[in-house]
């Protein structure tokens, strides 16, 4: 545990050197040296406030907090997860090599690879039209879940669209009837297979869409339940809900929910691609484990990128991180790495049940540019508050008939980046205005065109967006958040805040059916009860 006076030493580093131009760092070696290249891929640190000494101070921290042996434990089966008593193994499931993994002693692979193979055996009797629905061969291919059984697939599938060779896919997360209704209305039901991803098999929003799910099918399909596959842990629940084993594809509790896509929960994502573009995926990620276990710390991409999110958040203060794919397929990045980050991360306690010394896990957002340019980069230029930014793009994209604009977006990312640390003076800024304006109305006029710039940012390159290359961007993520956590002495794999509004909610679905009294409610929710029920 990094002891409180740590995290003091860093906030007042972070103060001493706030003002200081990241331009004045930047000598001939900075790019070189502010930057890790590794499995294809620069990431890029320079235009960031972080100095030599500063890094030897962020490396020191993963020595006291003991970042080796956690991530040898993560890695080898001990019980990390500590409040749940579970390992944490998401790793086992791209470990393609077979190399044995204990827990206590037994190997999980056999198991793992067994999955593997049944999924990879259903995926092709699906898009070779083996298995068929009542009216043939299977056209949509319909994923409900929630969370880490919805977010990973679905992003992982807008993804990697040009790999696109199976059946139509389609997500359905939200308990809002509208989300259903409007995904199921243009399908044919008998010629429809409804994944159910469910971990426990009880959580409501799913529970409540896949009975929604069934009960149109029922309306065409003699057999609903035969069009149903199930990917979840609770192979008892899956039978009450009728889904024949043949088609249950179970995983182990040391699989969290938002790290399962690599397993059964990226089925829908396997149907899509194929088996062999699935395991392109699974390569990618493979990779970046061993990089992660092996590389030095300056030469990690985890570590350096999850030092530098340290720097920003805890050291610095600045309690928001944009992450901002110059690449459309990317749309739903940003909402995976919310959960990703802020489920694992925003823990206010330690791992012993301690007050954390230090804010924990910062606010994650972002959208692709450039249409983020168009919306919110305003107040990142010029708002009173720093948000350090995380760029990425490729260096080419799957049009090849549109490289021009690929050219455009790439101007357009590395612009923002240069803008961010440049900023535009004062001086500059009259300049651009003294043929319109004079005098005070000049100085007016130039004071809104000022760029403060000096504002941190990171940008990650990578040759395209492949299976592969997203496997490594996924993982890479994963594990910034499993060293961060580790930093911060927080359990980065429970999920207890989502808790207490699940249990309100199952409280009051009978209040608002009209079956119990409001008594005991606080009066602000009483009285949108009387409201929306009046
Ligand atoms: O609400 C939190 C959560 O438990 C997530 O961690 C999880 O990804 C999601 O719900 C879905 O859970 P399940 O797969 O059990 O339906």
């Amino acid at each position: 545990m990094i002891p409180s006076s740590t995290w003091t030493t860093l906030k007042d580093r972070a103060e001493a050197v706030h003002d200081r131009p990241i331009l004045d760092l930047m000598d001939e070696d900075r790019a070189q040296d502010f930057a890790v290249e590794a499995l294809g891929m620069l990431f890029d640190y320079s235009k960031t406030n972080i100095d030599a000494e500063t890094r030897e101070t962020l490396i020191g921290l993963c020595a006291t907090a003991d970042l080796d042996a956690r991530r040898e434990a993560m890695f080898t089966g001990k019980r990390i997860n500590e409040t749940e008593g579970r390992a944490v193994l998401h790793s086992a499931l791209r470990n393609l090599d077979g190399k044995r993994i204990l827990i206590e002693g037994n190997d999980v692979m056999p198991r793992v690879l067994g999955t593997l193979a049944r999924m990879e055996g259903f995926a092709r009797s699906v898009r070779e039209g083996n298995y068929r629905g009542q009216g043939g061969p299977i056209t949509d291919v319909v994923n409900i879940g929630i969370g880490g059984s919805d977010l990973g697939p679905a992003m992982a599938a807008q993804a990697l669209v040009p790999f696109h060779d199976g059946p139509r896919t389609h997500f359905v997360s939200n308990v809002d009837g509208a989300h259903i209704a409007d995904v199921l209305a243009p399908l044919d039901p008998t010629t429809t297979l409804v994944i159910v991803a469910s971990k426990t098999f009880t959580t409501i929003e799913t529970m409540t869409n896949a009975q929604t799910a069934k009960d149109w099918m029922a309306e065409q399909v003699r057999d609903p339940a035969a069009q149903f596959a199930a990917l979840s842990s609770a192979a008892d629940k899956t039978w009450e809900f009728g889904i024949s084993e043949t088609r249950v594809f179970g995983f182990e509790d040391w699989v969290g929910g938002r790290y399962s896509m690599w397993g059964p929960i990226g089925l829908s994502l396997m149907i899509a691609i194929g088996p062999q573009r699935f395991r392109e995926f699974l390569r990618g990620a493979e990779a970046m484990d061993q990089h992660f276990r092996q590389a030095e710390p300056l030469a990690n991409m985890p570590v350096m990128l999850a030092l530098i999110g340290i720097w920003h958040n805890q050291g610095c203060g600045y309690a928001t991180r944009a992450v901002l794919p110059y690449e459309q397929r990317l749309a739903r990045l940003p909402a995976y790495l919310q959960q990703l980050e802020m489920e694992s991360n925003g823990k206010r306690v330690s791992m012993d049940g301690d007050d954390l010394p230090v804010d924990s896990g910062p606010v994650v957002w972002g959208e692709p540019g450039t249409n983020g340019q168009h919306a919110f980069y305003q107040l990142i230029h010029q708002g009173t508050r720093v948000v350090p930014c995380e760029f990425m793009v490729g260096k080419h994209g799957h049009e090849e008939s549109l490289s021009h604009q690929h050219r455009l977006l790439v101007a357009n990312c590395l612009a923002q980046s240069e803008a961010l640390l440049r900023g535009r003076s004062l001086d500059e800024a009259r300049k651009s205005v003294a043929d319109k304006f004079e005098g005070s109305e000049l100085e007016r006029q130039a004071r809104h065109r000022v760029f403060p710039g000096n504002r941190p940012s990171t940008t990650l390159l990578y040759d395209s967006l492949t299976p592969e290359v997203l496997g490594q961007i996924v993982a890479l993520y994963e594990h910034r958040v499993f060293v961060e956590g580790v930093l911060l002495g927080i359990n980065s794999f429970d999920q207890w805040g989502v808790e207490l509004g699940k249990e309100l909610a199952k409280a009051l679905e009978p209040v608002l059916a009209g079956d119990q009294s409001t008594d005991g409610k606080d009066a602000s929710t009483a009285r949108l009860v009387g409201w929306l029920m009046a």
